[in-house]
């Protein structure tokens, strides 16, 4: 990932930017930044980058056109690098996004970091005195942020802190995968609290279950304390925690169907549209597919009213995910809906891994793209390069040197897996049950229950699931859209 920084004082975002992990990050070429000195850019002989504000007032101004001949160089070099690329993607939404930090803006937060961590190129826009002119903000800036209600001398400082945030959620940057997890703000809980050697300071032993070697006791402990000390220091967020927790046990009744809610929810997935009674409509998070939970037309009806769903409908790319037959009428005729896929989910309830033959699974790269996109035309590339950036795509290899993998599996954009493919030559040796059970294997580790769609009318892979120990759900669940599909989103 790559961040462009406008500033008057690059040196201090160098300093503070490319030390530790960033700068280890840096070096492995999975960051990379590029600051570039707004006051390079003035016409103004003495090198002045601002003047007075029209009407009066206080301070000075950041000026238009140093500003605008920065960011066009920027511009410049991100259009040079995506024509190098030459894979002809054109950049979703057009524009990289462009942030101007100001406490005018929406408060940054651990989601917005999420969503910002998906892009390949962000531009930082710092103000300095007492702003800049508005005119080229119109011109230039995609999102306003702001590091909380106070104000700084200046945007270094806010932009320093949003980069760290986002950087260290790019795949690779922490080497740990867990560590992104676990800690503040995942799941709307505060981190457990964190002991070191020596076992007893200033008379204060480390509690006894985090010296026992058992890991099932030491995770529950840390839950433990994770909620305890979320009810005492964020009662807002204890209460957020809490009434997620109830409605999946709600969900729990019926895994099989709700499987995907489920789990949207306990991985912190999507974010609730609205609510109305035991309604609920999620979006998930950087995408555009939805989830509708209501028990009739009826229901759903009256949850998109109070949520003005009309204008949802006029997003062009829209998927909504339903469960129930008549609700998938109700919106087909109201809005005019097409059914997009007919699907069944599976899902592994138990807890044990499975055991997995072939062992040689490793992550895909962007430069896999090719490979994977020829085999696997049921998903856009776009789509499929967005899942190799994201680091959710494995391929399995059949002897070590090997450069291409005899077949992959992936995660979807919703979490559920899917995008199982394995090459002709190497069908009926069991690379695709190694492929699911090392994914499945892979879930459970980090706690989740994994889940898939099959087809419906899908026979081979409905026999793969139940041939793995994963449950089939009884009923059919239908993607609805708005045009045409990016990616059906089965297995
Ligand atoms: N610039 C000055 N104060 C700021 C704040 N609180 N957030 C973002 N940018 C700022």
């Amino acid at each position: 990932m790559r961040f462009h920084v406008l500033t008057l004082f690059p040196e201090m975002l160098e300093q503070g930017l490319c030390q530790s992990i960033l700068g280890r990050a840096v070096q492995r070429g999975q960051l990379s930044f590029h600051m570039v000195d707004i006051r390079d850019y003035t016409e103004d002989k003495h090198g002045k980058v601002d003047d007075y504000p029209y009407g009066g007032g206080a301070g000075m101004l950041m000026q238009a056109q140093p500003v605008y001949d920065a960011y066009l160089s920027v511009a410049a070099e991100i259009a040079a690098g995506d024509s190098r690329q030459g894979d002809g993607e054109a950049r979703p939404g057009g524009r990289v996004r462009t942030i101007y930090v100001t406490p005018q803006g929406r408060t940054f937060t651990q989601r917005l970091a999420r969503e910002l961590a998906q892009e390949e190129e962000l531009v930082f826009l710092c103000g300095h005195y007492e702003g800049v002119d508005e005119r080229v903000l119109e011109e230039i800036v995609t999102d306003y942020v702001s590091l909380g209600d106070y104000v700084l001398t200046g945007g270094e400082l806010p932009a320093m802190v949003m980069i760290d945030a986002i950087a260290r959620l790019v795949p690779g940057v922490l080497h740990n995968g867990e560590s992104a997890e676990d800690e503040s703000f995942h799941n709307d809980l505060l981190e457990y609290p964190q002991y070191s050697r020596p076992e007893v300071w200033r008379g204060k032993p480390v509690p006894e279950v985090l010296l026992s070697g058992n890991h099932k006791n030491i995770q529950a402990w840390r839950l433990e304390r994770s909620l305890e000390r979320t009810r005492q220091r964020r009662p807002d967020l204890y209460e957020r925690y809490q009434m997620r927790q109830d409605f999946i046990r709600e969900l729990a009744k019926h895994k099989r169907r709700y499987i995907h809610l489920m789990e949207l929810l306990s991985r912190d997935m999507a974010w609730e549209v609205c609510r109305e009674g035991k309604s609920l409509l999620l979006n998930v998070e950087n995408t555009q597919i939805y989830v509708l939970y209501a028990e009739s037309s009826q229901e759903a009806g009256q949850l998109l009213k109070q949520c003005g769903a009309d204008r949802l409908w006029e997003q062009e790319h829209i998927r909504i995910l339903v469960c129930q037959e008549d609700v998938r009428d109700f919106l087909t005729e109201r809005y005019g809906l097409a059914v997009g896929g007919v699907c069944r989910q599976a899902c592994y309830t138990r807890k044990e891994s499975l055991r997995v033959q072939h062992r040689d699974i490793r992550p895909l790269t962007v430069d896999d793209l090719e490979h994977v996109a020829g085999r696997y035309p049921t998903c856009e590339r776009a789509y499929l390069r967005q899942r190799l950036l994201a680091g959710t795509m494995y391929g399995v290899y059949m002897s070590g040197g090997e450069t291409s993998p005899a077949g992959f599996i992936g995660i979807h954009e919703d979490g559920s897996m899917g995008m199982l493919y394995v090459d002709e030559a190497y069908r009926r040796q069991g690379l695709a049950s190694s492929l699911e059970g090392w994914l499945v294997n892979r879930h459970l580790k980090r706690g989740e229950i994994p889940y898939c769609r099959v087809e419906d009318g899908n026979l081979a892979a409905m026999c793969l699931q139940e041939k793995l120990g994963l449950c089939l759900c009884g009923e059919s669940m239908w993607w609805l859209e708005k045009r045409k599909n990016i990616c059906k989103n089965f297995l």
